[in-house]
């Protein structure tokens, strides 16, 4: 099948079978491999995408249905040198310890923030249930997101 969407804002054009998921084409065809595949049942959220900026499960997302959307992945978030504020605001808290799950959380969140500049932490907890970390604990995870958004208001009234 042909397959044709934006992919990190540029034009993709490519063939995949049928059955192949996002997360096979992103990886397998695309070479993408920071989308990372683990329980592949839509739980875990290590294979978190962002479809027309809204998180999908890449892992039961088949490929196909990605046609003419704009798919955004970890490595399409920074700006070239410089880390988007989430992945610094993750550093800066030391929210990873494996880092398997921290591309998902990071597309997770930048979803979140993007419907949502100023959250509660409950609404971060809601928002961010489908994905699991194994091995940091939330709480670092929590206030990442936390200075991530205070972070991205304060680049808004900087640079509105
Ligand atoms: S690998 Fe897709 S949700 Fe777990
Ligand atoms: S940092 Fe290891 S699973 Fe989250």
């Amino acid at each position: 099948m042909k397959l044709e969407f934006v992919l990190d804002g540029k034009l993709v054009q490519l063939d995949h079978e049928p059955q192949e998921t996002l997360a096979e084409v992103l990886r397998n065809r695309c070479h993408l491999t920071g989308l990372k595949v683990s329980c592949e049942v839509q739980v875990c959220g290590a294979c978190t995408a962002l479809v027309d900026d809204l998180p999908v499960s890449a892992c039961t997302y088949l490929a196909y249905e990605a046609r003419g959307r704009r798919v955004t992945t970890i490595e399409g978030i920074g700006d070239g040198e410089r880390l988007h504020p989430i992945q610094k605001a993750f550093l800066d808290e030391f929210a990873f310890q494996c880092g398997f799950c921290t591309p998902g959380m990071i597309l997770a969140a930048k979803a979140l923030l993007h419907e949502n500049d100023a959250p509660t932490d409950a609404e971060v907890v809601n928002y961010m249930d489908g994905n699991l970390c194994r091995c940091t604990g939330y709480l670092p995870i929590l206030r990442a997101i936390r200075r991530a958004a205070a972070l991205m208001r304060d680049r808004e009234r900087e640079h509105p």
